[in-house]
This record gives C-alpha cells, structure tokens and sequence, in this order.
C-alpha cells in the first residue's frame, strides 16, 4: 500500500488562524436543505418516540462536561512535529464537521420555528451540542496556537444543497458513525493510557452520548417517514449512504493513519470496527444495510483507499492539470467500479431484523 506520510506545514490566514484545508469530495461539507418541505413533515406516527428523544435532549446531561480542567493547563511544545502535524488535522476535520451540524441544525430550527415546534425544538437543542463540540475542538487547537476563524467560514465555505430525504439518512449515519468513532477511541484509552498524549480523548465518552443521541432523533425522524423505509427506492438509498459514508471514512482513515498510529490504534482495525458497528446499528433505522461480512467486502473499499493514495501522489506531482486529470480519471473509475461491485455485493434486510435489534 503507497501512503504519503509528510504533512505541509499549516498554512496561516493571520497569526494564529489556519487556512482551512481545500475542499476536496473528502473534506467535511457544509449543507443546506428544502426547509418548507421538513416544516411539512407529518410525524404524528412517532410522536411519542419523538417526545422522548427530545426530553432526552431537553435533560442537558453534558451541561457541565465541556470545560477545560487543570490538564489543559502546560505547554504542548513536547509533542513530535509530526504527532502535532496529524493532531492538529484531525482536529480541524473534526471542528469543521462539528460546526458544519452546528450550522444546518441552527438554520432548521430558525426555520421551523412556529411551523413545526417539536422539531424545531429538537434542532436547538442539538445546534446547542454540536457548538460546544466545535468550541471545545477549536479551544484545542488554540492550545497547539491555530484555530479556524469559524464565522469567517461560514461566508467562504459553499453550501450544498440536500434534499430532506438525503439529510435524514446521511445525518443519522454521520452521528452514529460519529459516535461509534469517539467510544473506540475512548475505549482503546482505556486500555492503554499511556498514549492518551492530550486531554481531549477523555472528554470522548460523554461526548459520544450527544451524537447517539442526535442519532436517535434521526431514527425516530426517519422512522416516521414510511417513504424513507417503506419502499425498494428506499432500500437503494440507504445502501447508497450507507456505502458513500463508509467509503468516505475508510478513505480519511487511511489517510490519516499517523494520527492513528500516534494514539497506538491500527488505521485498518479501526476503520473495520467503526464500520461494522455502525453497519450493525443502522439495522435499527435502515431498511436495508451493507453485507460487512462478505469476504470482499474490506478488501474493495482498501482498494479504493490505495486509489486514493495515487489520485493523491498525481496531485502533489508538477504535471500540468490537463495531463493529471488525464491520469486521475482511470483511478476514479477504478474507485467507481469497486464501490458498485460492494454495492452489488447484495445486502442484509433489516426490516425483518428491526423488531428484535433496539
Ligand atoms: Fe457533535
Ligand atoms: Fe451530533
């Protein structure tokens, strides 16, 4: 497998703010949606699951649990360059998709206000978590002196346009992917703290609860909509984001693996417990998920991770554009062709399951 190991210094917009990385098909994004046509969403049939997901909201269990303790306080200039470089890149991902939920979530329930008051009430509540969340990230940064000018973000950034249907699937799985994230990495540092080289990864065990519980509000969200479950299109869609969010996160992974290695986990390992996890608790809500178990399975989305690698090296390399697209476009095929044979790969009903796995 080719992997690029050296990071680019961080580039600075002013004293202390970084350049946001690039947006690339990888890079979180920052969405927009039909808002009048979630306003017009009839939930009645899970409107007591709805209820309960949103007292669970209301509760504030982690009210108290984003403030810096005394740990924080000590220089961090210890830390390798390169542990620092891979720290700091993992953190602006994470801030950024952090902030970009915060976003999305804040502008629903400014626009379902009146219109929809459950709901919109549910999306406060969770644009309240996903602040803290991207602060306590940001603070982060700050302690290794870069941090995102978020506001700045918010006008530079381009928003992409879902529809409903696309926010509800991808927005569940990205809180239960996100939460299957944060418990491993905290229950792997519970087993070896000696490589929790910074504060933040304890946070990680009450933190995940947030995303599980937005997690569940998506469910009950998307529970509620039969079109979203009830029909062979749906089964195609929720393979689709299902396949989509786990190619994603196998590619970032494998990216990243230093960032891994610097915390003692195996990228590889790592990405397949995630993914499986995940897969597993999408049998809740999905009609249909992904057959994680078929011996093809890991070993075509690692393909398209070394695809990646190579799409990577064509970019750094001094060709000009038109001979790199050149290049690149058998490799996106390539990606392309093992996404849809995994897609192809047939898929496990859920609906029969559902009843059973809570
Ligand atoms: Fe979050
Ligand atoms: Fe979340």
């Amino acid at each position: 497998m080719v992997s690029i190991s050296s990071r680019p210094e961080p580039e600075l917009l002013r004293e202390g703010i970084k350049i946001p990385v690039k947006e690339t098909l990888l890079t979180p994004r920052f969405y927009t949606t039909d808002y009048d046509a979630v306003a017009k969403m009839d939930i009645s049939s899970q409107q007591a699951e709805m209820e309960a997901v949103v007292e669970e909201l209301r509760t504030d269990y982690n009210r108290y649990h984003y403030k810096r303790d005394k740990s924080f306080e000590q220089s961090w200039d210890h830390i390798d360059p390169e542990t620092r470089a891979a720290f700091i890149d993992f953190l602006e991902r994470s801030c950024t998709s952090e902030f970009s939920g915060f976003l999305l979530f804040k502008e629903l329930s400014r626009q379902l206000q009146g219109r929809s008051p459950l709901l919109a009430e549910a999306f406060n509540l969770m644009a309240r978590d996903e602040a803290r969340h991207a602060g306590f990230l940001n603070k982060a940064m700050k302690d290794f002196k870069l941090s995102l000018d978020l506001v700045n973000m918010t006008k530079k950034r381009s928003y992409t346009f879902f529809k409903p249907e696309w926010v509800i699937y991808s927005v569940y799985l990205s809180e239960k992917i996100g939460y299957w994230r944060y418990i491993l990495v905290h229950y792997h540092l519970k087993d070896h703290p000696e490589n929790q080289f910074y504060p933040l990864f304890k946070y990680f065990e009450s933190w995940c609860q947030d995303e599980n519980r937005h997690g569940d509000f998506f469910k009950v969200l998307l529970r509620s909509q039969p079109q979203l479950w009830g029909t062979w299109q749906a089964k195609l869609w929720a393979r689709f984001f299902l396949l989509t969010v786990f190619a994603t996160h196998t590619l970032t992974v494998f990216e990243r693996e230093d960032f891994y290695q610097s915390i003692g986990l195996d990228a590889r390992e790592y990405n397949k417990q995630v993914v499986i996890n995940t897969n597993h608790t999408a049998l809740s809500a999905f009609p249909e998920v992904l057959d994680t178990s078929h011996p093809d399975f890991f070993p075509r989305l690692e393909k398209c991770a070394d695809y990646n690698f190579q799409l990577m090296a064509i970019d750094k390399s001094n060709l000009p554009k038109f001979a790199k697209n050149l290049q690149k476009l058998p490799l996106f095929i390539a990606i392309f062709w093992q996404l849809l044979l995994i897609y192809l790969n047939g898929a496990v009903d859920a609906e029969s399951q559902r009843r059973e796995v809570k």
